[in-house]
């Protein structure tokens, strides 16, 4: 099959059922997206779709149509995204293993929305677990990366 991953077209061969992080990890040695509970439940495994953060450990990679972008591919060069630039400002970062997963559903809620409200912000990361508890500075590097 074919992927476009940050911008670029790879083949690979997959199982049918492959979940699309383990294709991304194990096969394309791209380790940004984290297995955390491989059940849809935790969020460190977040990718962005088609512009949709989406847990790819819950669709297979045989079934993505869209480019998937990862953190991965998220900075310019050795010029951070803002949000990821936000994230280091705001000190987020505690034990940092769901940070990736976080960052990446932070950067599709500004893109679909620039200037979100501490309610918008907490409906869209509800589901991104921190069991270092890094919520208060989550939100804080969400509002200074805002537009
Ligand atoms: Fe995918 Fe937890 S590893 S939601």
């Amino acid at each position: 099959m074919n992927l476009i991953v940050n911008g670029k077209a790879l083949s690979l061969e997959v199982e049918p059922d492959m979940p699309l992080l383990w294709a991304l990890r194990d096969i394309l040695d791209i380790k940004g997206p984290k297995f955390g509970c491989g059940a849809g439940l935790c969020g460190a495994c977040t990718v962005i779709i088609g512009g949709e953060a989406v847990r790819s450990c819950q669709v297979a990679a045989a079934d993505v149509t869209s480019e998937v972008r990862t953190i991965d591919g998220l900075a310019n060069g050795d010029v951070l995204h803002p949000v990821q630039q936000a994230w280091i400002d705001e000190q987020v970062a505690q034990c940092g293993y769901c940070q990736a997963g976080q960052i990446m559903n932070a950067v599709a809620l500004l893109e679909a929305n620039p200037s979100p409200s501490d309610a918008d912000i907490d409906e869209a990361m509800a589901g991104n677990l921190c069991r270092c508890g890094t919520y208060p500075r989550i939100r804080a590097a969400i509002h200074r990366a805002a537009t």
